[in-house]
């Protein structure tokens, strides 16, 4: 398993160009599933998510090309209704062919995800929505069985505005018969670029972006040619970058709209922010301030974005406080941070960080996607060497990080164990 090791200390500068957002690719990629011929997507990023997410599809039937960004998939010939343990464990995202497998198969049988390093992680409203909408539902030997000789439109509360679970009720209702009305949605911009595309392909939704998404449902719906939105938490992640090594680095291919919250936080710690058009440049401020944060779904501060906000509060001037409210064990990256010397303490879902004038580099383990991301951060800031191990979450969900920090001057490299 590959390494990544970082000399920390030096400032960050010159521009980054931001890749095609993981979290909108996977339900898009997954959308073809609705559709005769051929889908073309282009700005898709080289993930193992994404990786997983072709292997998934070609296992249930489609004809997958890829050449550099651009992903063609047709689903025409699809006939197996079966996403294996082997690659569900993989990916929890693979759930999102639930909807869409009932929608065009009438039946889909699917390996529980179980829980990850961040949570328990349940599926229950996925199941309880395609309930609602007529689907008979089973769970035998691991698998979520599912049925429907005609899904039919309904009315659907779901108890937690979960994001999946909002993309693959709105693809399951897409071919439902009569209108579904989805209360408590999602409205995370992946929401919306999902539903954009599944209109494009003839859907009728209204209402994507708002807690109320109204679809009325369709007979067929017909392949399309879209382009994935701007990944808003790399974006964060390289804003951060620069707010934390007082560099200036603007980042290309951005959806600054995306990034409110973040960006409200950001100027708060001192950090300079100028948007134009699609590009955001950060100046690091003299010096870092406390700020307080509470992870919300969107528009509030994104749970995505919490470990590596932590990681500028360590160097904050002051002390702040960090209130976690969508996972309940998104706080695996404290430990490994107070390695590089990072003055954390948690109590329940809240975190408590006093700053500290300097990092120190240290040998440290990647637990999650973000959790992986905090740790490049600190590192880029830490006195000395800093070794992130087991860097495999990261691949997941960041195209060449190490390579695009680099190019902003970093001393970092990936080194292959
Ligand atoms: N939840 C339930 N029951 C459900 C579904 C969700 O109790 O049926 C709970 C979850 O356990 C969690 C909360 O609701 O406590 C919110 O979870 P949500 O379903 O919204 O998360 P998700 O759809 O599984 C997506 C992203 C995550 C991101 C969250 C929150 C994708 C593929 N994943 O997950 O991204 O953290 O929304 O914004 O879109 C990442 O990219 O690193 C990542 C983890």
């Amino acid at each position: 398993m590959d390494k990544i090791i970082i000399q920390g200390g030096r400032t960050l500068k010159g521009e980054v160009r931001i890749s095609g957002a993981k979290n909108a690719a996977l339900p898009i990629l997954v959308s073809s599933l609705l559709t005769d011929g051929w889908n073309t997507y282009s700005n898709v990023p080289d993930l193992k998510d994404i990786q997983s997410t072709k292997l998934l599809l070609s296992n249930l039937g489609a004809r997958i090309e890829t050449d550099g960004d651009i992903i063609r998939i047709d689903a025409g010939g699809v006939c197996n209704h079966e996403a294996p343990y082997d690659l569900v464990r993989k990916m929890r995202a693979s759930i999102l062919v639930l909807g869409p497998l009932v929608a065009r198969l009438k039946k889909a049988r699917i390996s529980l995800p179980g829980g990850c390093a961040i949570g328990a992680r349940p599926i229950n409203l996925h199941l309880k929505g395609l309930e609602r909408l007529g689907a008979s539902i089973e769970l035998k030997h691991g698998y979520v069985e599912a049925s429907a000789d005609c899904l039919k439109g309904n009315e659907i509360y779901l108890d937690i505005a979960t994001v999946t679970g909002t993309e693959n009720l709105m693809m399951a209702a897409v071919l439902a018969k009569g209108i579904t009305v989805l209360r408590n949605a999602a409205r995370e911009p992946e929401v919306i670029a999902l539903a954009d595309v599944l209109n494009k392909m003839g859907s009728k939704i209204e209402g994507a972006g708002t807690s109320v998404i109204t679809i009325q449902g369709v007979s067929t719906l017909h392949p399309v040619s879209v382009s994935i939105i701007p990944d808003r938490i790399e974006t964060g992640t390289f804003m951060i970058s620069a707010a934390l090594t007082r560099g200036d680095v603007t980042l290309l291919n951005c959806e600054p709209d995306h990034l409110k919250a973040t960006i409200h936080k950001l100027r708060l710690s001192g950090a300079r922010i100028t948007i134009e058009g699609k590009q955001i440049r950060v100046l690091g401020g003299d010096e870092i301030l406390s700020v307080d944060i509470k992870t919300l779904p969107y528009p509030g501060f994104p749970t995505d974005m919490q470990a590596q906000f932590m990681v500028l509060m360590s160097v904050a001037n002051g002390f702040s406080i960090i209130s976690e409210t969508i996972f309940e064990n998104r706080f695996i990256h404290i430990s490994e941070l107070r390695r590089i010397g990072a003055d954390i303490k948690i109590s329940g879902n809240t975190a408590m960080i006093t700053g500290v004038p300097t990092l120190s580099g240290a040998q440290v383990m990647a637990t999650d996607l973000r959790a992986s991301a905090s740790l490049i951060l600190a590192g880029l800031v830490a006195e000395g060497t800093t070794e992130v191990n087991r860097i495999y979450h990261l691949d997941r969900g960041y195209e060449t990080i190490e390579k695009k920090f680099a190019r902003l001057g970093a001393a970092i490299k990936r080194v292959k164990v």
